[in-house]
């Protein structure tokens, strides 16, 4: 298993209050707050914000999204090596808000794998969890899609599904996080005990209101 940490990984996504002229408040709120020994927190950045990862040393940050490119003529599309150029460590890929054909998702893989980005790749169900760990990403996270925004957590409604993915994935040495509806201590824990080194979660922090309490609590008593 490549990433036996404990890891949360808050989703950015494009809500206003964590994007754009609102992002670098947004993270501001996290410095400081009380973390657990053992826990890994990564934010994923919308594209638009990436080059605040360098105001926040302290944290680590992945992208939501890269493209399978070197640098060179490209318009509109950024490469895995510009993101670490910026001090990125990682990225989405494959995310349901965010789908890219499998042909593409593989050469993003290989790209980032060669250059030493991290890649965390979306599936919406086990065969894909199947498909996608024989890429070799660093994680495979996944999301139900009807379940993403939603008040209902995978952990409560897909746990048969979720020891599923984490067989599947075992057996290609890839971890597994989840991710859709996550809100409570207990569906974080509940992800541990099914095997998953942790969760993806965006409207549970972000639409909290006091966010880096929020996800303090998340963790604490994992
Ligand atoms: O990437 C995380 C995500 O899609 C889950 O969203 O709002 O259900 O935590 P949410």
């Amino acid at each position: 298993m490549q990433n036996p940490e404990n890891t949360v990984i808050i989703n950015l996504k494009h809500y206003r209050q964590s994007s754009s002229a609102h992002a670098e408040r947004f993270i501001e709120g996290f410095v400081g707050i009380d973390t657990v020994p053992g826990v890994r927190i990564i934010f994923a950045l919308n594209p638009i914000d990436l080059r605040l990862a360098s105001s926040f040393p302290e944290f680590e940050f992945y992208s939501q999204h890269v493209d399978p490119v070197e640098y060179g003529a490209h318009t509109g599309q950024f490469s895995p090596q510009s993101l670490l150029d910026l001090g990125i460590t990682g990225t989405i890929l494959n995310h349901s808000e965010r789908r890219i054909p499998e042909d593409v998702l593989r050469k993003t893989v290989d790209i980032s794998r060669r250059c030493g980005l991290r890649t965390v790749v979306c599936c919406e169900n086990a065969t894909e969890a199947s498909r996608f760990a024989a890429m070799k990403p660093d994680w495979i996270a996944y999301e139900p899609p009807e379940l993403i925004g939603g008040n209902v957590s995978v952990t409560t409604s897909r746990p048969e599904i979720i020891s599923d993915v984490v067989d599947t994935c075992s057996r290609s040495g890839v971890a597994v996080i989840v991710g859709a509806g996550v809100k409570t201590p207990s569906d974080y824990r509940t992800s541990l005990k099914l095997g998953a080194n942790g969760v993806l979660i965006a409207s549970g922090i972000i639409l909290a209101m006091e966010p880096a309490k929020t996800l303090s609590s998340l963790i604490e008593n994992q």
